[in-house]
């Protein structure tokens, strides 16, 4: 959360700061602001509310300067207000300082720094940061904020520039991601990658403790203490047209459309040749290792924790070895169960997610090993992690998550069919099987797309009068519908709530009323019997109800207000495709009520902060 982009080089530093925020402005929308040297000042604009505001300010002002910082916020400490956006100024306005994170101990540093005459214009965490710079400041800024970071406690990754050596920049690094690109004699700061893609992909990834100090000579990566790093340049292999909406509405929209596409590349080069294994040469696991483990256990947040339960029921059913789901906030403070005999599976698109990262943390010190899957190559959850699958989603913008989801879910199938390949607990042919249903997955998702928005998209309208809506569904179907209520509720603001179907008449069934929007998963042929009856349930007190099927044929789906089929594949792997109408339904529902999509309210795409 919160973005933060520098520059230094020969070009107009405010459009290349604008154009990077823009690319972070999913990490916050709250306010934003930039700040550029120029002929001996420091000149700051700042707007509250999304960047274009920002953006026609500087449009207007065509601010000069070729060196800059900039931010997006998503408010923790203070509500958005100008003075609470980035960058901070010091009193005298010699220095500035644009943070991600939260200085835990601000309080008692505000007090003495007020004590000492500083005074303060925000009520945010950040703002000590740059009055510390300015108390402690020798003549170099970056033995300054050596300094002054040993003060620090909490998370953050900050960017200081300031008038005294104003063709410098130093960022510094703890907890939260920052990176800086190269190019031949312009350099780029940012919190990610996609902010700088346009113009680079070579870029040193900056580990906890490191700082580097930027000039138009060149970058200097040292340790907190001082210390020169040689640090190794990563190439990033995503192309710059990954980062943009081509032609779509909304970064949402666009995402769920490449859906077969980012499944295509998780597949790629993991299946052997015939088709009868999977391969995951990432991986160092042999078998005794895997028969060793008694328990997994799959932590994550979100979207991500529901791609863990859909995980369960595969690893249970083909490896037979138990797993426990479990919310990474939950975990990290609870005292599990985790020894070296368990085997513990983060998950994390972003591979910054706080609490996933202090669980990864806690799993390790207890002795397991930890196993990370991640869309971002070079993220700190895969760097701290034992092991690494990645999803290869490509850059994913919108906050809400599709295509990563997706991506979570086709690794789940393969580390699944691979552990049961290494414990021998399911057969040749059952293998063969499986893999032949998981290649035809990306098509059936694009026929699904093909078939089915256009539907989707007409009764979306319906959906957008309502202010309630409940999800049902059994074994896998149940985990599915819980990523549709959570897909629906973050982006259409629609309260939406998921059950599984046999739970309803344990108290749910008492909010069912006429009209009431009830979207049912039906395509586990296992339980469909019992589906059936659940909906005859809902539909007995009057509920509107949509179907997800696999086909129409039944009487009871033939009732419905709405079917959506989707194709047959196995039992196993039909949640990939399940999800699909979820997705479409909710990007519908919340364009027909005005929402905005790619950037619900109160929410930010990476929460590096608890
Ligand atoms: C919802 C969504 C979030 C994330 C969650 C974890 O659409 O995207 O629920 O899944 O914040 O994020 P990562 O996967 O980056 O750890």
């Amino acid at each position: 959360m919160c973005g933060i982009v520098g520059y230094i080089g020969e070009e107009t530093a405010s459009s290349i700061l604008t154009d990077g925020l823009n690319k972070l402005e999913y990490r916050g929308y709250d306010s934003a602001g930039i700040a550029l040297y120029h002929e001996g000042d420091i000149n700051i604009y700042k707007q509250v509310g999304k960047l274009e505001n920002l953006e026609e300010l500087v449009a207007k002002e065509d601010p000069k300067g070729k060196i800059g910082i900039g931010h997006t916020r998503w408010a923790t400490h203070g509500k958005p207000s100008i003075p609470n956006s980035h960058p901070h100024t010091s009193c005298n306005g010699k220095f500035v300082v644009v943070h991600n994170g939260i200085i835990e101990n601000y309080l008692s540093l505000k007090e003495r720094l007020q004590s000492q005459g500083h005074q303060f214009r925000s009520e945010t965490d950040t703002e000590v940061i740059v009055h510390l710079i300015e108390e402690y400041y020798n003549g170099d800024l970056g033995r300054t904020i050596q300094e002054v970071i040993e003060e620090l406690e909490g998370s953050y990754a900050f960017v200081a520039l300031t008038a005294n050596e104003p063709e410098k920049l130093v960022a510094v690094r703890q907890d939260s991601p920052l990176i800086v690109g190269l190019k031949h004699g312009e350099y780029f700061v940012a919190s990610d990658i996609p902010a700088i893609l346009k113009h680079t992909n070579q870029v040193y990834i900056l580990d906890d403790e490191e700082m580097a100090v930027i000039t138009k000579e060149g970058v200097k990566v040292l340790t907190v203490n001082g210390e020169l790093i040689n640090k190794e340049i990563f190439t990033v292999d995503w192309d710059p047209g990954m980062a943009e909406k081509a032609g779509y509405d909304h970064f949402m929209l666009k995402e769920i459309h490449e859906q077969p596409e980012s499944l295509r590349r998780a597949i790629s080069g993991r299946l052997s040749n015939g088709n009868s294994q999977v391969i995951l040469d990432e991986l160092n696991l042999a078998a005794d290792e895997i028969n060793n483990y008694e328990r997994i256990y799959i932590v994550a947040c979100g979207t991500a924790y529901h791609s863990g339960l859909v995980a369960k029921y595969l690893i249970e059913d083909l490896v037979r070895i138990p797993v426990e789901v479990d919310i990474a906030s939950e975990f990290r403070y609870r005292n599990p169960l985790v020894n070296d005999k368990t085997l513990v599976i983060v998950v994390s698109q972003s591979g910054e997610t706080a609490d996933t990262l202090a669980a990864l943390r806690e799993a390790q010190d207890r002795g397991a090993k930890v196993i990370a899957i991640s869309n971002v190559v070079g993220s700190t959850i895969p760097r701290e992690a034992d092991e690494v699958i990645y999803i290869h989603a490509g850059p994913e913008i919108a906050v809400a998550s599709t295509k990563a989801y997706i991506n979570m879910l086709i690794v789940f199938y393969l580390l699944t069919i691979y552990l049961a390949q290494l414990k021998e607990t399911i057969s040749e042919e059952e293998i063969k099987r499986l893999i032949k249903a998981l290649k035809q997955l990306p098509n059936q998702v694009a026929q699904i797309i093909k078939d089915s928005e256009s539907e989707i998209k007409r009764f979306a309208s319906d959906y957008a009068e309502y202010e309630n809506a409940f999800f049902i569904g059994r074994s896998l179907d149940y985990a599915v519908a819980l990523e549709g209520a959570l897909k629906l509720k973050e982006i259409s603001y629609i309260h939406a709530e998921s059950y599984a179907a046999g739970e309803l008449k344990h108290g749910t069934l008492a909010l069912i009323e006429e009209g009431v929007p009830v979207i049912a998963l039906a395509t586990q042929n296992s339980v469909v019997d019992k589906m059936l009856s659940n909906i005859k349930e809902v539909q007995a007190r009057e509920a509107s109800v949509t179907g997800i099927v696999l086909s129409d044929e039944d009487e009871v789906f033939k009732s419905l207000d709405h079917t959506i089929e989707i194709p047959t594949t196995e039992e196993l792997l039909t949640s990939i495709l399940t999800v699909v109408p979820l997705q479409l339904l909710a990007y519908h529902v919340a364009v027909e009520r005005g929402c905005d999509v790619d950037q619900p309210r109160n929410l930010a795409k990476s929460v590096t902060v608890e």
